[in-house]
C-alpha cells in the first residue's frame, strides 16, 4: 500500500469539498521531522492563496472535510497553512504484521504494462568501459524494480553493430584468421585489436581497398561478410556476458538488439518521412529541418538523415528503433539510459517520430540521461597513462582492495569465505557509489569513498543488514516463534515503522523517475531509522511482549534492506 498515496487521493477530496477547484494539488510528502507528523500537506496553502482565503482558515476548512478513517490519529495545522498527519499507531501495526507476512512486503503490483529499457550498448570490437558502466548499472536497477512492480520489461541492448568501421574489422580479422587460425585469443584484448585495424587501414592501402569493398559486401547481404560480422559481434557480447554476470546484472545474450537489427527499416523510413514532406533534399542528402531547433545563424536545424552516398545514420536508427518498439512491442513506455551527451540527438530522433505520427500521444518515450565518470582530479576518468579504463580491470582492482578491507576486518575467517565476501562487497561498491548519487550530476570515482563503512555506502548497507540479522540470530527465535503483535511504545519506534511502510513509495518512485538513488537514500535513512531504535529500545533484554514486537520490527527491517538492495541488484552477506 502506498500511503503517500492514499492520504494525497483523501486530502485532493477534501480540498474539492472545501471548495478548490477540481485537480487542485495537495502535495501530500513525507515529513521531515516526527514533530510534524509523518506526512504534511503542502499544497493547502497555495491553493487558498489562489481562492483568496487566509491559508490557516482554509487549512481548517479541508481538516473538517478530510476523513482519513482510522489511518491517522492526529491532524493539525502548522506554521502558515501545512496540514500535519500523525498515522494511527495500531493502524500502522496492523501493516507492519501483514508486510511481515507477504513475500512483496505489502507492495502492490501496478496495473501491467510493456517498458522497453534501453541500456547498456556497449560497441562491438571495442572494450565495455565505464561510461558503459553507469547506463548498465542505473538501467539494470530500474529494470528489476519495474519487474518487481508487476511489468513486462523488454531489456533491449542496443549494441553498436553496425558502420563503416566494420569493413576494417572483417578484413583484419581475415588476416589473423589466415595468419594463426585461432581468433579468440587475439580478440582477447579488443581496443588493440581495434587500434590495429585502424593502423593498417590508414596505412596499407591494399588493406584500405579490401575493407572499404567489405563495407560494400557487408551491407548487401553478402554471407562471408555476414559470418565474419557475427563472429566479431559474438568475442564481444561473450567479454561482455563476464562483465554483466561479474556485476550480477540481468542482462543475458537474448537481449541483444543492435543497430544493425534497423538495417531493413531505413530506405522506408526515409522514403515515408519524403513522402510525408518531412524530409527535403539538400546538398544531394535527405534533410528533415526542424523548428523546435535552431542552428547558430537561429535558423531551423537539418538533421541528415541519409547521406549523399546513400549512407543512413544513428539518427535514422533511432528514429526507426523508437517506431519498432511501439510497433512490436506495444510498448507504453520506453526508457533510454544514455549519457547526456547524447540528449540533443534523441530529441532530434524523437520530434520527428512525433511528427511522423509513429508513435501515439500516450506512449512515452523518455531519456533518463546521466553525467559523466570523473576521476577524484575533477577531470574525465581515465588510467594513469590516460587510457580509457577497461570496465575489466577496475572490477578486478575494486575486488583487490575490498580483500585488503576484509582480511583487515575479519581475519578470522577462511580464506574461501574472504573471497566471497570480498568479491560481493567489491562490486556492491562500484555499483552503490554510482546508484546513490543523482544520476543527472557528474560523478566523481573514488576509491577510498566507496569502500567506506561510514556514510551512505554499499559496505555500510551490507554491514547494517548482517547486524539486524544477527540481532535476530541472538535472540534465538524463529519467525515463527514471534506470536505476539507488533506495538508501538515509543517516537523511535513509530518512526522506525513509518519509515518501513514508506518502502512502497521508494520503489514507486525509482520506477516512475528512473532514478534509483531514490531507493539508496531511503536504505540508508531506514538504517539509521533502525540504529537509533536499537539504541534507544532494548531488544534481547525486553520482557516478552515487548521482545516479540522489536524482533518484528527488526525483521521487517532485515528484510526491507535486502529486497531494496536486490530490487539495486546488490548481494547481502549472512555475515561480513
Ligand atoms: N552504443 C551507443 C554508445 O556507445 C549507445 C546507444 C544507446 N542507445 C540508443 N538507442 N541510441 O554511445
Amino acid at each position: 500500500m502506498n500511503i503517500q498515496a492514499l492520504i494525497n487521493d483523501k486530502v485532493s477530496l477534501a480540498l474539492e469539498a472545501a471548495g478548490a477547484p477540481a485537480g487542485s494539488p495537495a502535495a501530500v510528502r513525507q515529513s521531515a521531522k516526527a514533530q510534524f507528523g509523518d506526512y504534511q500537506a503542502n499544497g493547502v496553502m497555495g491553493v487558498a492563496k489562489k481562492l483568496g482565503a487566509n491559508p490557516r482558515e482554509f487549512a481548517q476548512k479541508v481538516i473538517d472535510q478530510l476523513d482519513l478513517g482510522d489511518i491517522a490519529e492526529k491532524v493539525e495545522i502548522a506554521g502558515p497553512g501545512f496540514i500535519n498527519i500523525f498515522l494511527n499507531k495500531t493502524w500502522l501495526a496492523e501493516r507492519a504484521e501483514a508486510a511481515l507476512t507477504d513475500a512483496r512486503l505489502g507492495v502492490a503490483t501496478q496495473e501491467k504494462q510493456n517498458i522497453v529499457v534501453d541500456y547498456s550498448a556497449p560497441n562491438v570490437a571495442k572494450e565495455m568501459h565505464v561510461g558503459h558502466l553507469r547506463s548498465t548499472i542505473i538501467g539494470d536497477a530500474v529494470v528489476r524494480t519495474l519487474e518487481f512492480l508487476g511489468h513486462n520489461v523488454i531489456r533491449a541492448n542496443h549494441i553498436g553493430d553496425w558502420g563503416t568501421q566494420f569493413g576494417m574489422l572483417i578484413a583484419n580479422l581475415e588476416r589473423v584468421q589466415q595468419e594463426s587460425g585461432e581468433i579468440s585469443m587475439e580478440l582477447a584484448d579488443l581496443e588493440a585489436f581495434y587500434r590495429e585495424s585502424k593502423k593498417l587501414y590508414d596505412e596499407d592501402e591494399a588493406f584500405a581497398e579490401r575493407a572499404r569493398n567489405y563495407v560494400v559486401k557487408l551491407q548487401s547481404g553478402d554471407q562471408y561478410c555476414a559470418d565474419m560480422w557475427k563472429k566479431l559481434v559474438d568475442v564481444t557480447m561473450e567479454q561482455n556476458q563476464y562483465n554483466y554476470d561479474r556485476l550480477n546484472v540481468s542482462l543475458t545474450r537474448d537481449n541483444v538488439m543492435g543497430e544493425s537489427m534497423y538495417n531493413d527499416m531505413l530506405a522506408g523510413i526515409v522514403a515515408d518521412l519524403k513522402a510525408k514532406g518531412l524530409a527535403v533534399e539538400d546538398d544531394g542528402a535527405q534533410v528533415v529541418f526542424l523548428d523546435e531547433f535552431k542552428n547558430k545563424d537561429g535558423e531551423p536545424m537539418g538533421v541528415i538523415i541519409q547521406k549523399r552516398d546513400g549512407g543512413f545514420l544513428y539518427t535514422t536508427t533511432d528514429i526507426a528503433c523508437a517506431k519498432y518498439r511501439y510497433e512490436h512491442f506495444n510498448a507504453n513506455r520506453v526508457l533510454y539510459f544514455i549519457d547526456s551527451r547524447q540528449h540533443q540527438h534523441l530529441m532530434q530522433a524523437w520530434t520527428i517520430v512525433r511528427k511522423a505520427g509513429y508513435i501515439p500521444d500516450d506512449v512515452s518515450l523518455e531519456h533518463h540521461a546521466f553525467g559523466m565518470m570523473l576521476g577524484k582530479d575533477g577531470r574525465p576518468f581515465k588510467t594513469r597513462s590516460g587510457g580509457t579504463v577497461r570496465l575489466a580491470d577496475l572490477l578486478d582492482e575494486a575486488e583487490s582492495r575490498a580483500k585488503v578491507l576484509i582480511e583487515e576486518k575479519n581475519p578470522e575467517l577462511d580464506a574461501a569465505e574472504k573471497t566471497k565476501i570480498a568479491s560481493t562487497v567489491a562490486m556492491a561498491a562500484v555499483k552503490y557509489a554510482d546508484l546513490s548519487k543523482h544520476r543527472t550530476t557528474d560523478y566523481v570515482f573514488d576509491w577510498e569513498n566507496m569502500l567506506a563503512f561510514e556514510g551512505n555506502t554499499a559496505p555500510y548497507m551490507q554491514y547494517a543488514y548482517t547486524r539486524v540479522i544477527s540481532v535476530f540470530k541472538r535472540a534465538g527465535l524463529n519467525e515463527s516463534e514471534l506470536t505476539h503483535p507488533v506495538v508501538i511504545n515509543g517516537e523511535k519506534e513509530q518512526v522506525l515503522l513509518s519509515k518501513l511502510l514508506q518502502f512502497e513509495e521508494a520503489v514507486e518512485t525509482v520506477a516512475r523517475e528512473g532514478h534509483p538513488h531514490v531507493m539508496c537514500s531511503y536504505l540508508f535513512e531506514l538504517a539509521g531509522n533502525f540504529s537509533s531504535f536499537y539504541e534507544a529500545c532494548p531488544i534481547l533484554n525486553a520482557d516478552e511482549p515487548v521482545k516479540h514486537s522489536r524482533l518484528k520490527l527488526a525483521l521487517l527491517t532485515a528484510k526491507t534492506i535486502k529486497q531494496g538492495l536486490d530490487l539495486l541488484g546488490i548481494d547481502t552477506l549472512e555475515r561480513m
